[in-house]
């Protein structure tokens, strides 16, 4: 990108000092808290950490490609920015910053419904690959009207959150007293309680449009999703900021990735915050992985140049990985270069990050 942001962050962790440095306490619990005892999230690197690479060698990678294609659009790397409610706490502009971001970069975006400035305004942002996650806060016909509007702006699909039919009790933000802007104005919480299989089907039924179930984190599932003609499987756990005591969403890959069978493609996020992490989920059997705290750390450390700085480095890391791995494009990474290993980090919010000295992270 050629901005000075070069020289300034030459590693993720000054990304995240940075971030750190310019955030209110609150608004940096928000971002790396998780539920309760946060054992969900500390799954998420723990699930990451216990894969170590079966690196092979004397193989030609003099080029590399990190380049995918995901709903017949081209990526720069395998990333998509996950959905962040309120996410015009880490950044002004919110969405639209993130937008202009991933169209710089090139990666996909996924907005999230509870963010600011909304769905049409994030559109005329930036000409970027976005997708449009959709809590359920109303009646079919909210739905429809919000589909609607999402297809005539540019969104090449839907998401419906599904591991959000409650609320959970987020300790950081409770401690803190912390109430995010979107929460505050947020009603119609019983219509995203109430949902079944039963909207999947009339929402498919209903729309043209590639649909996302997020937050599918069993086989069952995913095998329920395909039946019911779901076009992306997206394996999350809200990054362990929902149902505590989860699995790590790479434990929880493989069942899905054996489920869909090939049916729908595969997303993934949860503790993303390295390359490498990237190349382990793709070794599993994932198409594209989802960023959701790197995204805002990006953010929060300088805006859209911050986090088109942080990709670079996440493509950076990605290639180092994949050259040394002897593998020169995505497609060819499977799950022989991968081995079950003994963490040697005790996970937690920042712990991919061993140079990083944060006070109480
Ligand atoms: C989220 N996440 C989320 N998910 C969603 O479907 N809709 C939303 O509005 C939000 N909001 C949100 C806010 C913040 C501050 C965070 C950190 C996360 C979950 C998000 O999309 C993604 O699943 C996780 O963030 C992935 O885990 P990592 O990458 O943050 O570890």
């Amino acid at each position: 990108m050629g901005s000075n942001l070069e020289e300034r962050f030459q590693t993720l962790h000054e990304i995240v000092r940075a971030a750190r440095a310019n955030l209110a306490p609150g608004a940096w619990d928000y971002l790396v808290g998780g539920a309760e005892t946060e054992t969900t999230l500390k799954r998420n690197r723990l699930a990451l950490d216990s894969l170590a690479f079966r690196p092979r060698v004397l193989r030609d990678v003099s080029r590399l490609d990190c380049t995918t294609t995901f709903l017949g659009r081209p990526l720069r790397i395998p990333v998509v920015l996950a959905p962040i409610g309120s996410i015009e706490t880490f950044t002004e502009g919110g969405g639209a910053t993130a937008a202009r971001a991933a169209a710089e970069f090139g990666v996909a975006q996924m907005l999230s419904s509870v963010c600011a400035p909304g769905l049409e305004a994030v559109a005329t942002a930036a000409d970027t690959f976005r997708l449009f996650q959709l809590y359920v806060r109303g009646d079919d016909a909210f739905v429809d009207d919000h589909v609607r509007r999402a297809v005539d702006h540019g969104y090449a699909a839907v998401c419906l959150t599904v591991d959000t039919a409650v609320y959970s009790r987020r300790e950081r933000d409770l401690a803190r007293r912390f109430v995010k802007p979107w929460r505050v104005r947020a009603t119609g919480h019983d219509f995203q309680a109430a949902l079944s299989w039963d909207q999947v089907k009339r929402f498919k039924d209903a729309h043209d449009v590639p649909l996302i179930l997020k937050g599918i984190a069993t086989a069952e599932d995913a095998a329920l999703a395909c039946a019911h003609g779901v076009d992306v499987v997206y394996v999350s756990n809200h990054g362990g900021r929902q149902l505590d005591h989860g699995r790590g969403t790479l434990d929880v890959l493989p069942e899905v990735v054996a489920a869909v069978a090939g049916r729908a493609r595969i997303i993934v996020d949860g503790g993303v915050l390295r390359g490498t992490d990237v190349v382990k989920a793709l070794a599993r059997g994932a198409d594209l992985v989802g960023v959701g705290r790197l995204e805002c750390l990006g953010l929060a450390a300088a805006g859209a140049p911050g986090l088109v700085r942080a990709l670079e480095l996440l493509e950076a890391e990605i290639r180092v990985c994949l050259g040394l791995l002897g593998v020169d494009r995505l497609g060819a990474l499977d799950t022989s270069y991968l081995h079950a290993a003994p963490p040697v980090t005790p996970p937690h919010a920042t712990s991919a990050f061993p140079l990083l000295d944060l006070d109480g992270y």
